[in-house]
């Protein structure tokens, strides 16, 4: 019995690996710290100096003017759609877009607005794509255009990055009809780490952002909805309607603050674990294909020996919590709770199935 046979044995009873998503982290220690010496206030009242200290940090990072935060991304999200249509209009989307996919029908709910869906690419429209989708606005048949969003990374792309160059092109079509253009960065991140570029580059490119700290940030909950003074004060308005005012919320901002100091650079760690799965991914007869890596998202399809919802089981009981993306495709999402050791149970376990 050789030692890795041992102990991956010894780690099926302890390890836990869980791929399911990035917003499963727990808060460090250091977080934990930093949390519990937050200076608090009545957020509503604009007198929490932690979460005032964190729109203003968020804010300044992005070059923009202001930020509000939020207690998730689909919140700021569903704000910044709100802020820029009216009932009746039409907003531009890629197809599996978290804002149409998976927020429980809030472009209707909330904002009585609808969707105009394109087929993109991994998740990611062309600015040619977009100029042919906004409709004409002399023509009373159809919804005026409102609003392009934009998902970087794209989840359901496979972590797929946007480069700065197609952003703007499509920032270009959108000044030119005077449409809005809206950011879904819950990862943007994660795309600053892999394409070497900043968070003032987007800042400048965009209406409003939304960036989540719960995702590869670690912080335990909490997102920020970034744009102009005159939007951010629409958008703390319609927190409110939302039910998403929050009083000593010092202690969750405080958590953010700690992550987008300390945890943005380590996320190149979790984009090195996604190539190693990979990489793995090549040698396995159950594979068929999977999509480009470029974060920290791993969507592989599954050949006809196993349906996707096998898969997950079967490596459940060694431990290893993966989520169905359809019938034939599971999702690895690799975190801050996920290191390298825990990435060589998984490659071992995957290689023996
Ligand atoms: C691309 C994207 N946007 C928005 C969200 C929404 O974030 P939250 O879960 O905080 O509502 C998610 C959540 O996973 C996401 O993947």
């Amino acid at each position: 019995m050789n030692n890795l046979y041992l102990s991956s044995n010894i780690y099926r009873f302890f390890m836990i690996v869980d791929f399911r998503s990035d917003t499963v982290t727990q808060p460090t220690p250091e977080m934990l710290s930093a949390m519990m010496q937050a200076k608090v206030g009545d957020d509503v009242y604009g007198e929490d100096t932690t979460v005032n200290r964190l729109e203003q940090f968020a804010a300044s990072l992005f070059g923009m003017e202001a930020a509000v935060f939020c207690p998730s991304g689909t919140m700021t999200n569903q704000i910044g759609i709100k802020i820029h249509t009216q009932p009746g209009d039409e907003v531009i989307c890629e197809s599996t877009a978290h804002i149409y996919q998976y927020e429980g029908g809030g472009i209707a709910a909330n904002s009585g607005a609808q969707v105009h869906l394109l087929q993109g690419n991994h998740g990611k429209v062309t600015a040619d794509m977009v100029a042919g989708a906004i409709n004409p606005v002399n023509d009373v048949h159809k919804a005026l255009t409102t609003l392009v969003s934009i998902e970087n990374t794209a989840n359901r792309g496979g972590g797929s990055c946007y480069d700065l160059n197609t952003l703007t092109a499509i920032k270009e079509v959108c000044t030119a009809h005077n449409i809005a253009y809206h950011l879904d960065g819950a990862r943007l991140f994660n795309a600053i780490v892999q394409t070497k570029t900043t968070a003032k580059d987007y800042g400048q490119i965009f209406d409003t952002i939304s960036i989540c700290l719960s995702k590869g940030l670690g912080a335990p909950v909490g997102s920020l909805l970034l744009g102009t003074h005159q939007h951010i004060a629409k958008a703390r308005r319609i927190r409110k309607v939302f039910g998403g005012g929050m009083r000593q919320a010092g202690f969750l901002a405080a958590a953010g603050l700690y992550a987008l100091e300390n945890n943005i650079e380590r996320l190149q760690q979790d984009h090195d674990h996604a190539q190693s799965i990979a990489a793995t991914l090549n040698e396995l007869p159950y594979i068929h294909s999977y999509l480009p890596v470029e974060t920290n998202i791993v969507i592989a399809r599954i050949n006809q020996q196993y349906t996707a919802a096998e898969l997950v089981s079967t490596l459940r009981e060694k431990g290893i919590l993966l989520n169905t993306v359809g019938k034939d495709a599971v999702r690895f999402v690799t975190h801050l709770d996920v290191d390298t050791r825990q990435i060589d149970y998984t490659i071992e376990q995957l290689r023996r199935l």
